[in-house]
């Protein structure tokens, strides 16, 4: 074992501070990561705030960070796929059963035995599992993957949970020239989403409370914006969308964008809000209209991901901030001003 510094908070209405963590010495088939940028998701604040007490109730101290990218610093004997000096990274999950139906189909992020990048027990130090807010982290070389060596590492860190979040299901429901796209809330994931369905060719509109917001909608892909406050801009668009991607964090009502949807449509949620949305039965029923989730997505996929990023020159808008600043940007992402996403360079923790 060997310390690494980290920030963590200490309870619910903590904030976070400077500390250090005990990180494994690699084993045969892990992989030593010195952490260059974590990016700040909302699920860190979620969880760091115990919003999501009824379905994973947080373990203090919490180290959150799943948006990592950095350089390998040591492999064990078994690793194949890296060696020193590689760029390399980690996102949600660093563990999985590895032989379940889920886990052999691809989809790690649905086994039962998925060990997520912080707050899930450690299996070989005990206790739970830290994350990228940190200076190092340890992980099986199966849950690290490859980054392209021309995207820049900062704006790369996003991709690994706001990248593949919104990827995922788009692939999943077919976005592609012809289809309309409908992106609701433009925050981190929201305009991962913008980039990736204008890059799969579909028609975008994003919806947004935000009218500040407009402009960068547009240069960041989409056809058209929309401000879903004002009722009768959102009814020009009734019966219309094949695809809707809902990326909010807070209360909001799903009705008024399963409206939107044509025959067959689909809305996908992806944000995680803390209470339970309200969802009329009608506005399905009619027109055979779905409503479904998507979580992060699969090993394999998250390398297609970060691969259509390199080829595609994709990467997340940040604002780098020093860790020192991370309860400041906290506060920030809950008034939804952060274009578009924060990503902490670590190396503002050699100060402490
Ligand atoms: N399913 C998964 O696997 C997965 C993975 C990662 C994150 N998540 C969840 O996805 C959600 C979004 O994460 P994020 O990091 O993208 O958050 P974020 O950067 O805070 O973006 C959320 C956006 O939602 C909109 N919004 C905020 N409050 C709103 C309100 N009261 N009514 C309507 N819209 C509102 C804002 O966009 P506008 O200003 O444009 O309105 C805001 O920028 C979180 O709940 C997070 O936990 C889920
Ligand atoms: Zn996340
Ligand atoms: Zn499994």
């Amino acid at each position: 074992m060997y310390n690494s510094k980290a920030y963590s908070a200490a309870s619910a209405t903590s904030p976070l501070t400077s500390t250090k963590i005990q990180r494994r010495d690699p084993t045969e088939k892990d992989v030593q990561i010195e952490i260059l940028f974590c990016g700040i998701c909302h699920s860190d604040l979620h969880q760091v705030r115990n919003e999501w007490s009824g379905v994973m109730p947080t373990v203090y101290p919490c180290v959150p960070g799943h948006e990592i990218v950095g350089r390998v610093t040591k492999v064990g004997s078994g690793v194949k796929k890296f060696k020193p000096g590689d760029l390399a990274a980690v996102g949600c999950m660093v563990d999985s059963d590895r032989t379940c139906e889920q886990c052999k189909a691809g989809l790690e992020q649905f086994c039962p035995g998925l060990i997520l990048t912080y707050n899930f027990p450690d299996k070989h130090l005990g206790g739970v599992t830290y994350g990228g807010y940190s200076d190092s982290v340890v992980v099986d070389e199966h849950f690290v993957l490859r980054v392209p060596a021309k995207l820049n590492p900062a704006g790369t860190a996003p991709l690994l949970c706001a990248g593949i979040t919104t990827y995922s299901p788009m692939r999943h429901w077919g976005v592609k020239k012809g289809k309309k796209v409908g992106v609701v809330g433009l925050g981190g994931l929201g305009h991962m989403a913008v980039k990736f369905a204008h890059a799969l060719g579909a028609h975008v509109v994003v919806f947004t409370t935000s009218p500040g917001k407009k402009d960068d909608a547009l240069r960041l892909g989409a056809d058209e914006v929309v401000l879903s406050r004002n009722a009768n801009e959102m009814q020009k668009h009734a019966g219309s969308f094949d695809f809707i991607l809902d990326a909010v964090a807070a209360d909001h009502d799903i009705n008024a964008y399963i409206a939107l949807l044509r025959r067959d449509g689909n809305v996908t949620l992806v944000g995680a809000p803390e209470k339970p949305l309200g969802v009329s039965a009608f506005g399905l029923i009619m027109g055979r209209r779905s409503l479904s989730g998507s979580a992060i997505g699969g090993i394999a996929e998250t390398q297609q991901m970060l691969d259509f990023c390199g080829k595609h020159n994709i990467t997340s808008d940040v604002e780098v901030i020093p860790i020192q600043k991370v309860n400041e940007a906290y506060e920030r992402l809950l008034k939804s001003d952060v274009k578009y996403r924060f990503s902490i360079d670590l190396a503002s923790l050699k100060a402490e």
